[in-house]
């Protein structure tokens, strides 16, 4: 059965650009409620262990410096098939093939700079809210 968690992170691009509050207001449109929410800056030690399924990728050195270049801003949501339902409401991840109304087709300004992330599997999703929030920023 599909969980009803996701994890997502808004990019430094798009916290940079002044898109947080624009983006935070389609997420919840969208039927999401925010279970926990805050704004971080990664080092590049950090942003590795969270992309550490990537480090075979010959974009991860790029991945990891871009990730830890600004602020960002991570959540834990909440809904039916939130997983699934969530990277419907990102788009793909070239913004360029990302479906039109979708959060990267509006902000995203390249395949690197692509405004948000959003996890892969219920697993993922546990795993990388665990990464970023303790029990007691969980509501
Ligand atoms: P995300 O994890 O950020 O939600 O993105 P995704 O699932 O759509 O894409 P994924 O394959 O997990 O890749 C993670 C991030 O790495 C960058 N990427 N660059 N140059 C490339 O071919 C390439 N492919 C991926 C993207 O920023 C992507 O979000
Ligand atoms: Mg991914």
């Amino acid at each position: 059965m599909a969980g009803n968690r996701t994890f997502t992170m808004i990019k430094p691009d798009a916290v940079s650009a002044g898109h947080t509050g624009a983006i935070t207001k389609m997420i919840e449109e969208a039927g999401f409620r925010i279970v926990a929410m805050k704004k971080v800056k990664l080092t590049s030690e950090l942003a590795g262990q969270f992309y550490a399924i990537h480090k075979e990728r010959p974009f991860y050195g790029e991945l990891c410096a871009y990730m830890s270049s600004g602020a960002i801003v991570p959540m834990i949501l909440e809904k039916d098939n939130a997983v699934e339902d969530f990277r419907k409401l990102i788009g793909a991840t070239d913004p360029k093939k990302a479906a039109p109304g979708t959060i990267r087709a509006l902000f995203a300004k390249s395949i690197d700079a692509n405004a948000i992330h959003g996890s892969d599997s219920d697993e993922n999703a546990a795993l990388e809210g665990n990464f970023f929030f303790s029990q007691f920023e969980r509501f």
